[in-house]
């Protein structure tokens, strides 16, 4: 019995050995994404001075006021169509405005990514070449644990940017951004096509950077570590919350609750029948108030599940057909939209479960 002890013990001491030499950093191999140091900017990087923008007819803002100072991480949240886009684009100055100044700060550097710019990259370059374009003096093998992050292995690092399928094309312009010296980065819904651990990387390299940031993104356990300051921009008003997303949600919470109920019910307890009808009404007011807005998010996640459920159900009656296999790209091209698709499910029905979440919890304090 006591060899075998020792035995055990000896073979737990070699393994833990071992496991301290796997430790040993290895910089070819692991994936580390220093950002290159980028100059500083001046203490803002742009400035905006009563900027209108419409689309013909359509006034979308009527006199915004915004800066980005430097070292700001800023989340830009905000329900669908509301301008979260075209304010990010005025910022880049990507965009024409229809009335006021930007404002570019001293030695501003910016980067910005969104879909357009993943789509627009040099189709004849292959993908060591787009990055090696940016010039950041990386070695190849760099250049490929980068790429390893972004979910680009072996002879993938040699392939055409123009036979990259738009998901690939997305994680390939951020590996490229995550190189570029700039110090203000603009993303614009950088995690549509990443899976978990390259939205690990993106989101701690972007938690080392040190330069500025605006994030327009709806995925709330993506900015939680990031963001510093939040821009909520609804109904052509910008508002800004000087804190985290959980200061953010935990404000946009009690705002919805401005008018306590409890002081209703204490009142309600000396009242007279009529009193109380009002009070009644009141509640349900307060009630309606408190949960329009979540309640417009649910129906719009909800539609936009059932979309993203009958395209899956679309690719599959054509993966199940047999005479599909005549056709490999588009099988190949549909396995990736599938992929794709099934990614952004799985999102949005996480975000339902948790808005419908907090509606039930509002609406428990008005009924319990
Ligand atoms: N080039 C354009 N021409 C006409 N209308 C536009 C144009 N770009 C945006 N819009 C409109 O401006 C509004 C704001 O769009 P924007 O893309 O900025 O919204 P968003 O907040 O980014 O929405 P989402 O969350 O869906 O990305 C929408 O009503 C949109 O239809
Ligand atoms: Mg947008």
């Amino acid at each position: 019995y006591k060899a075998t002890k020792a035995r055990q013990v000896q073979s737990r001491i070699k393994q833990l050995e071992k496991v301290e030499l796997i430790e040993i950093p290895d910089d070819e191999e692991h994936v580390n994404i220093r950002f290159p140091k980028p100059p500083p900017s001046g203490v803002f990087n742009v400035e905006l001075k009563g900027i209108y923008k419409s689309f013909g007819e359509m006034k979308l803002f009527e006199g915004i006021d915004f800066r980005v100072n430097r070292g700001d991480k800023i989340a830009f949240v905000g329900p669908n169509g509301a301008g979260k886009t075209t304010l990010a684009k005025i910022i880049a100055g990507k965009i024409d405005i229809n009335k006021g100044e930007r404002v570019s700060g001293h030695n501003n550097i910016i980067s910005y990514y969104s879909q357009d710019v993943a789509d627009s990259l040099n189709p004849e370059f292959d993908l060591i070449e787009t990055l090696d374009s940016v010039g950041s003096e990386k070695t190849i093998g760099q250049l490929r644990s980068l790429l390893g992050a972004f979910l680009f292995t072996g002879d993938d690092v040699f392939k055409k940017v123009g036979v990259l399928s738009g998901g690939e094309k997305s994680r390939l312009a951020l590996a490229k951004i995550l190189l570029s010296p700039s110090n203000f980065i603009i993303l614009d819904e950088p995690t549509n096509h990443l899976d978990y651990s390259s939205k690990k990387v993106l989101q701690q390299a972007l938690v080392d950077f040190s330069g500025s940031l605006i994030l327009v993104s709806h995925d709330v356990e993506f900015l939680k570590p990031i963001a510093n300051r939040v821009v909520d921009i609804r109904a052509g008003k910008l508002k800004i919350y000087e804190g985290d997303i959980e200061y953010y949600l935990y404000k946009r919470n009690a705002e919805a609750q401005q008018v306590s109920p409890v002081k209703v019910e204490v009142q309600s307890e000396t009242s007279s029948r009529k009193e109380q009808k009002r009070i009644e009404a009141e509640k349900r007011q307060q009630r309606y108030k408190a949960t329009k807005d979540l309640k417009e998010r649910l129906a719009n996640l909800e539609n936009e599940i059932q979309s993203l459920e009958q395209e899956l159900e679309k690719i599959n009656a054509v993966l199940i057909n047999p005479d599909s296999y005549n056709n490999p790209n588009q099988i190949k091209e549909l396995n990736e939209r599938h992929k794709e698709l099934k990614l952004s499910l799985d999102k949005k029905v996480k975000e339902w479960e948790e808005v419908s979440l907090s509606l039930e919890e509002i609406e428990k304090e008005f009924t319990g």
